[in-house]
């Protein structure tokens, strides 16, 4: 994949981030979703690969834009033929109550390396490098992180470990306070939540629990750009996502799905802060214009990019929705 796209990457995530951040802690998850949408779909349009959207916001019955199947980008000529995941708003709750580490993120892969997940839950374990070929969700969260604080020379209780806040935790939960582990437990945004496992600095080790599977293969772009790993295993609500499912090609519905097996061959990341967060500031508003701050990788070179960026709205003609 040409190096040269990741500038053009992070044009879309600053679009999104600027838009659904006007949004901010204003208590409207939709209108906010709605603006990254719509912004992130335009600014598709000038960035020159031939994209196929394969995790997106829903399937093309249920959503007008960046569905699943739509294309997207260009696509004249000799424009690279990718896969695209986006999720223009990751985090709607956290920007409607202006709560940390909202973002705006899209991963792009090769034709057909990225796993084509339903939109269902997944069940996820995440580290960063430390832990990489060290985890596995077929034993207990007390084996991983056992085995994670051999991996690090450390004590469990040295350990800090991210999980969403939901009942469906509450086991969970439980048995990692059982097992001495800290444990900080966030409302939202569990895409963040393990590419934080990638960062020293957010003292957190080790990502466990359910949350949506399209976020899981965002995530796993992620952290096939900074050296982590993930695991997987998809968890249906009901039947319906079942069958849903398998019309997209799952045939074993207790597979577990290995980092690459979730984001193959050469992947590239980008995100913008929409809320400031742990992972990235979020968009700051200045008389006629913004600040916002991104992060781009790839996990061919591993190189992390932070792009900081001063908009000014009154020069950029393709900035005119903000208007209205
Ligand atoms: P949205 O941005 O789509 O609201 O997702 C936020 C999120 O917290 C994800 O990070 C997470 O994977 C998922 O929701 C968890 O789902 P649920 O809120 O149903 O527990």
């Amino acid at each position: 994949m040409d190096r040269n796209l990741a500038l053009e990457f992070v044009r879309v995530t600053e679009a999104a981030a600027i838009a659904c951040a006007r949004w901010m802690g204003r208590g409207d998850a939709m209108s906010a979703d709605q603006a990254a949408v719509d912004a992130m779909r335009k600014a598709f349009d000038t960035v020159h690969i031939d994209g196929t959207v394969v995790i997106g916001e829903g399937e093309r019955d249920e959503a007008p834009m960046l569905f699943i199947g739509e294309k997207v980008g260009r696509r004249d000529g000799d424009c690279p033929k990718v896969d695209i995941a986006v999720d223009p708003l990751e985090g709607t709750n956290l920007c409607a109550t202006g709560s940390p580490d909202a973002i705006a993120v899209i991963a792009i892969a090769e034709d057909g390396k990225f796993l084509n997940a339903p939109d269902t839950y997944m069940d996820k374990i995440a580290v960063g490098p430390a832990g990489r070929g060290v985890i596995d969700i077929t034993k207990s969260p007390t084996w991983n992180l056992a085995a994670l604080a051999e991996a690090k020379r450390s004590k469990i209780h040295e350990i800090t470990a991210i999980v969403l806040d939901r009942p469906r935790h509450q086991e969970l939960i439980q048995e990692l306070r059982k097992s001495g582990a800290r444990i900080r437990l966030i409302t939202d945004g569990d895409v963040s939540a393990a590419i934080a496992t990638c960062k020293e600095e957010t003292g957190i080790d080790i990502l466990f629990g359910i949350g949506g599977a399209p976020e899981g293969v965002l995530a796993a772009a992620a952290l096939r750009c900074t050296g982590g790993d993930m695991q997987g295993k998809l968890k249906y609500r009901n039947d319906g996502e079942r069958v849903r499912a398998e019309k997209m090609g799952i045939k074993d519905h207790d597979r577990v799905y290995q980092l690459t097996d979730l984001a193959e061959g050469d992947v590239m990341f980008a995100a913008t802060g929409v809320t400031d967060g742990a992972f990235l500031r979020g968009v700051h508003f200045f008389g006629g214009g913004a600040t916002t701050e991104s992060v781009v990788m790839r996990s061919k070179s591993g190189t992390t990019r932070i792009v900081d960026a001063r908009h000014h709205f009154d020069r950029k003609p393709n900035y005119s929705w903000l208007d209205s």
